[in-house]
């Protein structure tokens, strides 16, 4: 079975195609390096000993995706390409909307142009759910009002699909939502770099833990949580990666839109991850407090009941397995 992955040399992108050629799946990727290396393809050879053929353009151009589908032929389509910085798409809404939404509407119509290419699996949010009225999460609590523009186009996709997959009835559209993912590659060879100041946690964690900035500001201790620091629910990237090679597997026949939470399950506060990572690791760190991030969420994490009967989904790396990779691939990149 061929998988064409957009966006396959990002963070979970990459992570996936590794499970899906250990998993005997031949890979093709469109990447535009908008947020990634080229030199990732070399690491994701050194793990699996197969080099999966990148073309290197922005998935917007549907000319171009068109022709790549028409060569390529693949029988699925997993779509990560896009943009995820919350705090940026705020200040550049046109941009998250035109850069998410083109690219999911280039990658449907390439789609439509080849018959036998059946399943499109849509690289979905938590961020859906807004802020939750009760927790866990589960694929029927309400779809919420977005707390950003980024947020707002997962909604929008998630519609499209929904209306693609109705004049599509041979066809199915998996939405997998994602909670936190964070970790990298057990090898070291892969793992999340972002460019400049990282937005997110776990990133930021390791970039005061290797010494590269000097504490960790922890935004807000006031929420009505045990501890008063907010909770998420994180997910190891390759956990969430086996994610996808499971509902290829699983949905192979299914038809029309399926759509599962992919977690860990837990919440985990803010402390409890910072205390997690200080053991994994042995490596003690600064912290402060500081106010609520704007547009946070006090608390959300996901119910993974439906993954686990119907995916035969499970984690199998901790917190602390999480930390000490996201340490450990750090170490060898700075
Ligand atoms: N946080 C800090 N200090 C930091 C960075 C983050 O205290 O330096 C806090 C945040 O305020 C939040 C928690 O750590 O309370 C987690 O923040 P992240 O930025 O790591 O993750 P978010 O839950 O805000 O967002 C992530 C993804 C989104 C996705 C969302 C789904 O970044 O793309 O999960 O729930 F939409």
């Amino acid at each position: 079975m061929k998988i064409l992955v957009t966006g396959g040399l990002g963070f979970i992108g990459s992570h996936t195609v590794v499970e899906l050629l250990q998993n005997n799946f031949d890979v093709c990727i469109i990447d535009n390096l908008a947020n990634s290396k080229m030199s990732t393809v070399d690491n994701i050879t050194a793990i699996t000993n197969k080099k999966p053929k990148v073309y290197c353009f922005d998935v917007c151009d549907s000319a171009k995706t068109k022709e790549v589908f028409s060569t390529e032929r693949p029988d699925a389509v997993i779509h990560f390409a896009g943009l995820k910085a919350v705090g940026e798409s705020c200040e550049k809404p046109l941009l998250y909307y035109h850069v998410n939404i083109d690219a999911t509407l280039s990658v449907l119509n390439a789609m439509d142009s080849v018959p036998t290419c059946k399943s499109i699996i849509f690289a979905s949010s938590a961020t859906v759910y807004g802020v939750p009225n009760s927790l866990p999460l589960t694929e029927t609590s309400p779809i919420q009002d977005a707390t950003s523009p980024y947020g707002e186009t997962k909604i929008i996709n998630e519609r499209i699909l929904q209306d693609w997959a109705k004049v599509n009835p041979q066809k199915s559209a998996i939405i997998l939502r994602y909670f936190n993912p964070i970790g990298a590659h057990p090898s070291g060879l892969l793992g999340e770099d972002p460019n400049g100041v990282p937005n997110n946690l776990m990133p930021y964690v390791t970039r005061v833990a290797t010494k590269q900035a000097p504490y960790l500001k922890i935004n807000g201790n006031d929420y009505d949580t045990l501890d008063g620091t907010a909770i998420r629910d994180y997910i190891h990237v390759v956990d969430l990666a086996r994610g996808h090679v499971l509902a290829l597997n699983k949905l192979k026949d299914f038809r029309g839109v399926y759509i599962c939470n992919l977690g860990s399950g837990k919440g985990t506060s803010v402390l409890e991850l910072i205390n997690a990572y200080k053991k994994a690791t042995g490596v003690d760190f600064k912290v402060e407090f500081g106010p609520k991030r704007a547009g946070d969420v006090p608390a959300n994490f996901a119910s993974i009941d439906k993954a686990k009967r119907e995916l035969g989904f499970e984690c199998k790396y901790t917190l602390e397995d999480a930390c000490k990779h996201a340490y450990m691939y750090q170490l060898k990149h700075i």
